[in-house]
């Protein structure tokens, strides 16, 4: 069979992870997880003392980091010049810094054409998830969804991963962040022109993960 290529965008708190990992084990392809990868440029940036208010400075360095994704959908992992960053990418830090730093072209290039690459290499196919995958990275792709929520439950289920954190500020800390995403000048969040949209709000991960394999099977 040909590789497939599946685009998974949509806001933070929908359910993409979860999903497109799911989707990719199941369906036996690699799994790329595209914000880990801007969360890792974001780490280095902090750890080497870079402004992340300062595009210029964020823009002149762009290219100094070595980023490495393992795209096996049941142990996913990230390297930032040989250095395990999983934990340390899912602080508030950065989380509060990535935004910033996604937004500056030179990294958005640099990170596109990794992801790109990691799409071509995979032999059976990629599940690839983000926000800008169907629209910018892989426009070609065979099935593009874009996954959507209520804040209320995006809200939710970000607290719930990060245990004990109050909705209230979750709540706030992600609306912000999903908006400086989708009014970034360089490949902004948006749900591409074919994308299926799939409202996550009253469907269990389950019934999400059957409801993408399905469309995958419909469009390979
Ligand atoms: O998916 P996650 O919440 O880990 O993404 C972190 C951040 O990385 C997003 O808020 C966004 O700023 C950036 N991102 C992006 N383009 C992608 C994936 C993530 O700009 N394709």
């Amino acid at each position: 069979a040909q590789p497939v290529i599946v685009a998974i965008d949509g806001p933070s708190g929908t359910g993409k992870s979860s999903t497109s990992k799911a989707v990719a084990a199941r369906l036996g392809l690699s799994y790329l997880d595209t914000g880990a990868q801007y969360r890792a440029i974001t780490w280095w940036m902090v750890t080497n003392g870079i402004d992340v208010e300062d595009p210029t400075a964020i823009a002149a360095v762009a290219g100094k980091p070595e980023i490495l994704s393992g795209t096996d959908p049941a142990a996913p992992t990230i390297m930032v010049d040989g250095v395990d960053v999983a934990g340390p990418i899912r602080t508030q830090e950065v989380t509060s810094k990535v935004s910033a730093v996604s937004a500056v072209p030179e990294v958005r290039s640099r990170i596109t054409e990794l992801q790109r690459s990691l799409a071509a290499g995979a032999e059976q196919g990629i599940v690839v998830e983000g926000r800008d995958i169907g629209t910018t990275v892989l426009p070609d792709a065979d099935l593009k969804v874009f996954l959507t929520a209520s804040p209320e439950a995006r809200a939710a289920r970000r607290s719930g991963e990060l245990k004990g954190a109050d909705l209230h500020s979750t709540r706030e800390a992600l609306i912000k962040r999903d908006a400086a995403d989708s009014s970034r000048k360089t490949s902004p969040l948006a749900k591409a022109g074919d994308a299926v949209e799939v409202d996550t709000t009253e469907l269990t991960l389950t019934q999400v993960i059957e409801r993408v394999v399905t469309l995958v099977e419909e469009n390979r």
